[in-house]
């Protein structure tokens, strides 16, 4: 299985998740090609460290949004790419990426969905107060956040928390919860059901 991540930032989840991969090599899935819209950003630098080809581009480069996710679609194509991982990545994804790939596209969300979808998740827990939120993993429907959801992890709030202390916790789940849930994917054990996942555990 040939795996696409999009990302804008850091990059942590990509690393993990190259790393995690080419540890197991049990299934034969390889990231193989990182899809970025910030080529300033950390992920083009542990890309190529990590020697995983990139597609940089700049949107304002392009006169719309669906001429550069068609230009996603024909490089996805052309890299004979299976499965599109959202890791961060800061931009909204229309139909043009959304139709082609529903069922092949999933994201990681930094909370317990579907509580505090959108921007700065982290923060408006805190906000609001709860005593757990987490991590989620679920298939891209177009939506904000809003697809069915894949797998799920809990991270208690502390009450000394501040956004650093809560995000490094959420992110140290978040590198063991996405490798999980590509592997499931990629040994063909993840079905979607309508709205819900069924995820086949075991033999
Ligand atoms: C992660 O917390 C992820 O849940 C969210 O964006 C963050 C990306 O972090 N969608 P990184 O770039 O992988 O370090």
């Amino acid at each position: 299985l040939k795996i696409a991540v999009f990302a804008s930032g850091s990059g942590s989840n990509f690393q993990a998740l190259v790393e995690s991969l080419r540890a197991s090599n049990a299934p034969a899935a390889e990231i193989a090609l990182l899809v970025c819209d910030k080529p300033q950003a950390k992920v083009a630098e542990r890309a190529e460290r990590l020697s995983v080809p990139a597609f940089l581009f700049s949107p304002k480069n392009y006169p719309s949004r669906e001429a550069y996710e068609k230009e996603i679609v024909a490089k996805l194509e052309e890299a004979g790419i299976g499965l599109i991982v959202l890791a961060g990545y800061m931009r909204l994804v229309t139909d043009t990426l959304v139709a082609p790939y529903y069922g092949r596209m999933i994201n990681i969300h930094p909370a317990i969905l579907p509580s505090f979808p959108g921007l700065n998740a982290i923060g408006q827990a805190l906000e609001h107060g709860v005593k757990v939120t987490g991590a989620t993993v679920h298939f891209v429907d177009g939506g904000m956040d809003s697809g069915p959801i894949i797998a799920q992890r809990v991270v208690e709030v502390r009450e000394e928390d501040t956004e650093d202390s809560l995000a490094k916790r959420i992110q140290a789940v978040e590198h063991e919860l996405l490798p999980q849930s590509v592997r499931l994917i990629a040994e063909g054990r993840v079905s979607i059901d309508k709205r819900k996942v069924n995820v086949r555990l075991g033999d």
